[in-house]
C-alpha cells in the first residue's frame, strides 16, 4: 500500500529521513528533540509499507514506559489506529492491512531475542532505543538477526543521548563525525544530531528547563546534544551482574525509597547487604513517575511485603499516608553531613547491581561531583539523577550510621 505521510505532523529536520534506506542510522542529541517520536512515526509508516520492525531496549521492562508508548501514540495521532491490532500483553502490534508487525523486547530476554520472528516475512528493521545502554557485543549479535530475503534493505536504527565520548558507539560510528555539524552521511551510515530546538511540539516549560540549564555537563549533553565529557564520577566501585540465582538465597534484605512525582521519579530499591565482605547487592528497583501515594501503595506492598522501607524523611506526610495503607514506612534520620557520609560509606563497599536494574546502572554511570566555574571538581555531589542512589543510602542508613556514631564517639573521647 502506498502511504503518503502527513508531513505537517513530522518535525522538519527529520523529514528527509523518512525514506532513508541506509543500513545503519543514528539519531542522537539532546533531550526532547523528537528523536523517539519521529522514529516511532517512521516505524508506523514502514509497517504499512511492508517492513517488520523489532523495537529493542537493553532491559525489557523499561520498554512499556518508553518506546511502546511512543509507537502507540504515533499510531493514534496519525489517524491509522483502524489499521492496527495492538496487543499490550504480547507487546505486539500488527498491521491489519498487510500482516506486518512491530515486535518489542529487551536484550535481557535472551530467548525471545533469538526466537522472535514476525508472522509474515522476515525482520527488516531493528530500532535500538537508548542504544548507549547496550554492550558492543550485543550490538554485533543483533546485526546477525537481520538476514533472509526481503524487498526492503535491512536497517538498524539507533537513538540515544551522547552521554560520554569514551562510549563504544562513538568509537564505532563517529570516526568521520565533525563536532559542530548536524549530520553525516555515507553509503551505509547516516547520523543526525538534533536538539530541543528541532522539536516544535514542545511546551514553553520544556524549553525553559533546557535553556536554563547551568550545569556544564548536562547543558552539553541534554540541552546542546554534544558528546559529553564526564567529570569526576563519584562511584567507580560498582559493576552489574546477572543476580537471578543469587536472589534466591539473599537473606539480609533492606529496602529504601526516595519520593518523586512528576519530573523526578519515585525510586524504590531492594538490597542485600553482606557486611563481612563489605558488599552491597542491588537486587531490584522500581522507578515510577506520576504516582499518587494511593497508587504507589499497592505496588510498594508487592515489592516490600511486610518489611520495613526507609524513606526520604523530607516527606513525613507521605510516610504517614503509606503507613496508613499498611506499608511499614519509616523516615531516614539523615542529620548533618548525611549525604557526604553516606556517599563515603558506599564508596568503601563493592556494589553489585543486577543487570535488570537499568535505571540504577544509568545513575551510577553518571553521578559526579559538581564543578566550580573553572571546571575544578568540588566535594559536592550533583543534585540530580541520583534518586535510586539516595534510596540506597536511606535503605542502609542503620548500617552506615552505626559505624559513624562509633567513630564520632571515639573522636569525642
Ligand atoms: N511530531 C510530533 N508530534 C507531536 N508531538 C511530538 C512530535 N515530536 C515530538 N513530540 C513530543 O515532544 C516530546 C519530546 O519528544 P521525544 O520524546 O521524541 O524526544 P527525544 O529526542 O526522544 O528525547 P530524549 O532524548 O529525552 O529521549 C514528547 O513529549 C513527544 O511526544
Ligand atoms: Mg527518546
Amino acid at each position: 500500500m502506498e502511504i503518503e505521510p502527513n508531513w505537517e505532523r513530522i518535525n522538519k529536520v527529520y523529514r528527509k529521513c523518512v525514506g532513508d534506506q541506509r543500513r545503519v542510522q543514528i539519531f542522537f542529541g539532546g533531550a526532547s528533540s523528537g528523536k523517539s517520536f519521529f522514529i516511532a512515526q517512521r516505524v508506523v509508516l514502514d509497517t504499512m509499507d511492508g517492513r517488520n520492525t523489532l523495537v529493542l531496549r537493553n532491559v525489557a521492562r523499561t520498554i512499556r514506559g518508553s518506546s511502546w508508548n511512543e509507537v502507540v501514540k504515533a499510531i493514534t495521532t496519525s489517524g491509522a489506529l483502524k489499521y492496527f491490532a495492538i496487543s499490550k500483553t504480547e507487546m505486539l502490534i500488527t498491521c491489519t492491512l498487510n500482516g506486518c508487525q512491530i515486535l518489542f523486547t529487551g536484550l535481557d530476554d535472551v530467548e525471545k531475542v533469538k526466537s522472535l520472528t514476525p508472522a509474515k516475512g522476515v525482520l527488516t528493521d531493528i530500532w535500538i532505543e537508548e542504544a548507549t545502554e547496550i554492550a558492543r557485543d550485543d550490538y554485533k549479535q543483533l546485526e546477525k538477526r537481520l538476514r533472509g530475503e526481503s524487498r526492503h534493505p535491512k536497517r538498524i536504527t539507533m537513538s540515544f543521548n551522547p552521554i560520554f565520548r569514551e562510549h563504544w558507539l562513538f568509537k564505532e560510528f563517529f570516526g568521520h563525525w565533525v563536532d559542530g555539524s548536524k549530520e553525516y552521511r555515507d553509503e551505509g551510515l547516516s547520523i543526525l544530531k538534533t536538539t530541543y530546538r528541532d522539536n516544535r511540539f514542545l511546551t514553553e516549560d520544556d524549553i525553559k528547563a533546557l535553556e536554563d540549564e547551568t550545569d556544564p555537563y548536562y547543558k552539553a549533553v541534554y540541552s546542546d546534544g554534544n558528546w559529553g565529557v564526564l567529570g569526576d564520577v563519584i562511584f567507580r566501585n560498582w559493576r552489574s551482574e546477572d543476580l537471578t540465582e543469587f536472589k534466591q538465597t539473599a537473606d539480609h534484605i533492606y529496602y529504601g525509597l526516595d519520593f518523586g512525582f512528576s519530573s523526578d521519579p519515585c525510586a524504590v530499591v531492594k538490597l542485600h547487604y553482606d557486611k563481612a565482605h563489605k558488599r552491597i547487592y542491588v537486587l531490584d528497583e522500581i522507578y515510577e513517575r506520576g504516582l499518587t501515594n494511593t497508587a504507589l501503595a499497592p505496588i510498594l506492598k508487592e515489592f516490600v511485603g511486610n518489611h520495613y522501607v526507609t524513606c526520604d524523611s523530607a516527606e513525613p506526610k507521605s510516610i504517614k499516608e503509606l503507613q496508613n495503607m499498611g506499608i511499614r514506612a519509616i523516615g531516614a534520620k539523615k542529620g548533618p553531613d548525611s549525604i557526604m557520609h553516606g556517599i563515603q560509606w558506599l564508596q568503601g563497599h563493592e556494589i553489585i547491581i543486577d543487570t535488570k536494574c537499568q535505571h540504577l546502572r544509568n545513575e551510577f554511570q553518571l553521578y559526579q561531583w559538581k564543578k566550580d566555574k573553572n571546571g575544578a571538581s568540588m566535594r559536592v555531589p550533583e543534585d540530580r539523577n541520583q534518586h535510586g542512589i539516595d534510596a540506597i543510602r536511606y535503605a542502609l542508613e542503620s548500617e552506615s550510621t552505626a559505624r559513624y556514631a562509633t567513630t564520632v564517639q571515639l573522636k569525642g573521647l
